[in-house]
């Protein structure tokens, strides 16, 4: 989709740039794509990554209005990557059993892991459809796939992730018209070592946790091989297909 060379007038924004995952993006984006005007947010937490061609805005993604806020600040998008997600907090974990379920937690799940990818897309509809090639792309779970389902458990974060892919699948359906160009994309990073992952890190197997970085330059790869025709699939880091 996008080479090196063309990137003097791409945009980018990543939603949740100083997570784990949207750090290690924003960084190989600046190193992938070093003429690109690159747009990145943060949270709780102030970042201390400074470029020349990147810009910072904090945003809460819970927020309309600070959604609605952000895309006035565009003229164009090009790749929006939104990498923002909860699957615990210092109250709450995944769900070992049903017996742990609290409707409030799968909520807020729901509010943090589905709304704000439909409200991004809501205010940058306008500004994705006005790049040639344009990609939308969120960063879900495969334990959001429900074919795929084989361990149970994780019931909220879980429930939210698959209701994330139903979201982008309608959206990728919608826009075929809508914004012909653009390839809306779910994509699964791999366990990754974050904070996100932290506390459930003892249980992988050797090798199968990837560093940030190792993480960001797959995730990149992959929208970089995808075009308009990709649109509405839900891809892991490695480039293969996960069934819903
Ligand atoms: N790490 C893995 O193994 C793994 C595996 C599968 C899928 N994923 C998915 O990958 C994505 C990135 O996860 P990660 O591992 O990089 O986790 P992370 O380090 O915890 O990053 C998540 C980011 O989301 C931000 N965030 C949470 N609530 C927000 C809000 N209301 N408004 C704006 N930002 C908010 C957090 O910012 P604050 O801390 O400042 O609130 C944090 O920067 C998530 O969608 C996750 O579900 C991760």
């Amino acid at each position: 989709m996008y080479s090196g060379s063309e990137d003097t007038t791409l945009n980018i924004l990543i939603m949740g740039g100083n997570g784990g995952i949207g750090r290690a993006l924003v960084e190989d984006c600046l190193e992938r794509y070093p003429h690109a005007q690159i747009v990145a947010t943060w949270h709780r937490h102030k970042p201390v990554l400074a470029c020349d061609n990147l810009q910072w805005y904090q945003v809460d993604v819970c927020s309309e209005q600070d959604i609605k806020q952000l895309a006035q600040q565009f003229q164009q998008l090009d790749l929006l990557i939104n990498t923002v997600g909860l699957l615990h907090d210092e109250q709450h974990g995944p769900e070992k059993s049903i017996a742990r379920f609290e409707a409030s937690w799968l909520q807020r799940s729901m509010e943090v892991n589905v709304a704000p990818s439909l409200m991004l897309a809501r205010y940058f509809q306008p500004l994705l459809k006005k790049s040639a090639r344009s990609c939308f792309a969120v960063i879900s779970a495969r334990v959001g796939s429900i074919e795929d389902n084989r361990l149970g458990g994780w019931i909220s974060y879980r429930s939210s992730k698959a209701a994330l892919n139903m979201a982008m699948k309608t959206l990728s359906i919608e826009w075929q018209r809508a914004v012909p160009g653009c390839c809306v994309t779910v994509l699964h990073p791999g366990t990754t070592d974050t904070q996100l992952s932290q506390p459930f890190q003892r249980n992988v197997q050797e090798g199968q946790l990837f560093d940030p970085a190792k993480t960001a330059g797959l995730l990149l790869d992959v929208i970089a091989g995808l075009n308009p025709e990709d649109s509405g699939r839900f891809y892991a880091y490695d480039g293969s297909l996960i069934p819903w």
